[in-house]
């Protein structure tokens, strides 16, 4: 056991919590005497439609697979809260930034974007990084990246642009002719892909990436003014990246590793937090900006 680590010891951790470990129960939580056998009329059967336990294990495995998401299907998540540091009023009524030291609960969600859901943490990619705040006036989302940017303006090309990278149906391989044909005929995606190739492109787990909206929003104060605004989380933890060669040396030998790591912090008390940043813009501003501010190919420097 001495190389076993919390997430290892998951289900022996959660068995302590149960009350009665030994009982085992059905989809809506009856004890089952014993689940070692159908009922039968006799030794040679038929089966009985009474028995419940028996139609219960069938009715939820024919039903237990759920298909996969076409993009970010392989990712991790943690319950936290949002605590409001800093008075912003003037700019929004959102309650999550009601006054200063409120704390809103959230979930948040990462992930890996292209690959299958049982494909490697350390893909060369971009990660995911969804909000879900619980607030008083309903749930918020806010849905991001680990980038400021993204590779495409018109968002028809989304899903030709994610084919690119999913397998080619005559060969059921990755193709790369079919992502550097995408790339090489849509210039606005270079400085995406600048990023995605240096050593952001394989962060380390998930802790040590920031994650961007960067869509611009508007935000609406108490007077009902609006202005632009994008938000940015800036990890706590520090920047920190895998390179290339540790990527795919850990794809081989630690597939999960981002959602191990992101575990075992947490398990171990070792919370990871980040640091909630936002640029405003005013219209009249945004009339006169050197570029379109909604040109999600735009960095907001
Ligand atoms: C036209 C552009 C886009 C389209 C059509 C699109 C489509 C999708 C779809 C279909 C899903 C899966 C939803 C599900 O099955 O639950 C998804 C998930 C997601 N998308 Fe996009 N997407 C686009 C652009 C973006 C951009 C620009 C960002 C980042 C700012 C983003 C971030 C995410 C994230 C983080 C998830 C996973 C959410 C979660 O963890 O639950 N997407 N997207």
């Amino acid at each position: 056991m001495a190389d076993r680590d919390t997430a290892a010891n998951q289900l022996e951790e959660f068995k302590r919590t149960q009350w009665s470990p030994d009982t085992l129960t059905t989809g809506i939580g009856s004890p089952v005497g014993d689940k070692n056998a159908s009922m039968t009329v006799g030794p040679r059967g038929p089966l009985l439609m009474q028995d419940f336990v028996y139609t219960d294990e069938m009715a939820h495995f024919n039903r237990e697979r759920i298909p996969e998401r076409v993009v970010h299907a392989k990712g991790g998540g943690a319950h936290g809260y949002f605590e409001c540091t800093h008075d912003v009023t003037r700019y929004t009524k959102l309650k999550p930034f009601e006054f200063v030291g409120k704390k809103t609960p959230l979930f948040v969600r990462f992930s890996t974007v292209g690959g299958e859901s049982g494909s490697a943490d350390t893909a060369r990619d971009p990660r995911g990084f969804a909000v879900k705040m619980y607030t008083e006036d309903g749930n918020w989302d806010l849905v991001g990246n680990n980038t400021p940017i993204f590779f495409i303006r018109d968002p028809l090309l989304f899903p030709s642009f994610i084919h690119t990278q999913k397998r080619n149906p005559q060969t059921h391989l990755k193709d790369p002719d079919m992502f550097w044909d995408f790339i090489s005929l849509r210039p606005e995606t270079t400085h995406q892909v600048s990023i995605l190739f240096s050593d952001r492109g394989t962060p380390d787990g998930f802790r040590h990436m920031n994650g961007y909206g960067s869509h611009t929003f508007k935000l609406v104060n108490k007077n009902n003014q609006p202005v632009y605004c994008k938000f940015h989380w800036k990890t706590d933890q520090g920047i920190r990246n895998l390179s290339a060669e540790k990527a795919a040396q850990l794809a081989g030998s630690e597939p999960d590793y981002a959602i191990r790591d992101l575990y075992n912090a947490i398990a171990e008390g070792n919370y990871p937090s980040w640091s909630l940043k936002i640029q405003v813009m005013t219209f009249e501003e945004a009339e006169k900006f050197r570029w379109n501010p909604f040109d999600l190919t735009k960095a907001s420097k």
